[in-house]
């Protein structure tokens, strides 16, 4: 049976009184939906699943890496891609330094993807690129750059789609792919190219302590109520510099007033 609104309140209040995550803001249905599934996995029913949640931190970490929703690909929603190589990417050929937050990165394909499409056009090495997720465990298998051979065929027809409009790069160039241990691995020279922190888009405070050039936030704030979308789209602003692009997911928009301080380019916002 569906846990009711009120169980999932519990659940939330219980995380924000044991812990720092506040999961109070996130779009309800898809977060019932995420603890249901929970809860099943775990066979509990939700009192025990509470139960356990306030005496064990080391539990509780785990529920919060399981309920955020990870799936990501290299170079997803390759259009974008083009609009990004076509229309993003060339305004900052002049510039003698680019900095770039990929914002809830999980396991690191949107960061190769830019760092891939920043090479193919010479911008890679005065290219800065930080990166950030509330989920510790995907930053370990961004780190490591390595991914399961089964995405391969995903990962070929979007990297050929993307670059349909130029000149089509080597992606063994870029990628090794080993058949005989299932695997695709990024190569370092892109691996060790990035910088890494958790962080909790939630809390509002920027990290790194510096502004960006660009910031990407593809297919997190879906996950979260209006209001949250609106504070996080305004430290977004405050973050990017005069002029700076911000681009979120192909289901996702700005819904309030702050819409008005940007350009919109379909998912590409400009900074007015
Ligand atoms: C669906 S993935 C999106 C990955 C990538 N941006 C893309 O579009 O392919 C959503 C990511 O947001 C992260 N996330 C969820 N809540 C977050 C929060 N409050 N702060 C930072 N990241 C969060 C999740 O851990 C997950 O890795």
């Amino acid at each position: 049976m569906a846990v009711t609104e009120e169980e999932v309140d519990f659940f939330i209040q219980t995380i924000s009184q044991h812990s720092s995550y506040d999961f109070g803001d996130y779009s309800i249905k898809s977060f019932t939906r995420r603890v249901d599934k929970l809860l099943m996995d775990n066979r509990m029913d939700i009192h025990q699943f509470v139960a356990k949640l306030s005496a064990d931190s080391k539990f509780l970490e785990k529920v919060v890496k399981d309920i955020t929703v990870n799936t990501t690909e290299l170079f997803r929603d390759p259009a974008i891609w083009q609009a990004i190589l076509r229309d993003v990417i060339p305004r900052y050929k002049d510039q003698q330094k680019i900095d770039i937050w990929h914002a809830g990165c999980s396991t690191g394909q949107e960061i190769f993807s830019m760092m891939i499409a920043m090479h193919t056009k010479s911008l890679f090495e005065k290219s800065n690129f930080y990166a950030t997720d509330l989920n510790t465990d995907v930053i370990e298998v961004a780190k490591s750059g390595k991914y399961k051979y089964r995405e391969i065929d995903e990962y070929i027809n979007n990297f050929n789609t993307a670059f349909k409009e130029t000149d089509l790069p080597e992606m063994k160039d870029y990628i090794e792919i080993s058949r005989g241990k299932s695997l695709i691995k990024i190569k370092p020279f892109l691996t060790q190219k990035a910088t890494y922190q958790q962080h909790d888009l939630v809390t509002l405070q920027p990290p790194f302590g510096k502004q960006f050039d660009i910031i990407f936030c593809r297919n997190v704030l879906i996950y979260f109520n209006h209001d949250l979308q609106n504070r996080i789209f305004e430290m977004f602003y405050d973050t990017l510099v005069p002029g700076g692009t911000m681009i979120i997911g192909r289901h996702e928009g700005i819904l309030g007033d702050i819409v008005n301080k940007f350009e919109k380019r379909g998912t590409i916002y400009i900074k007015k």
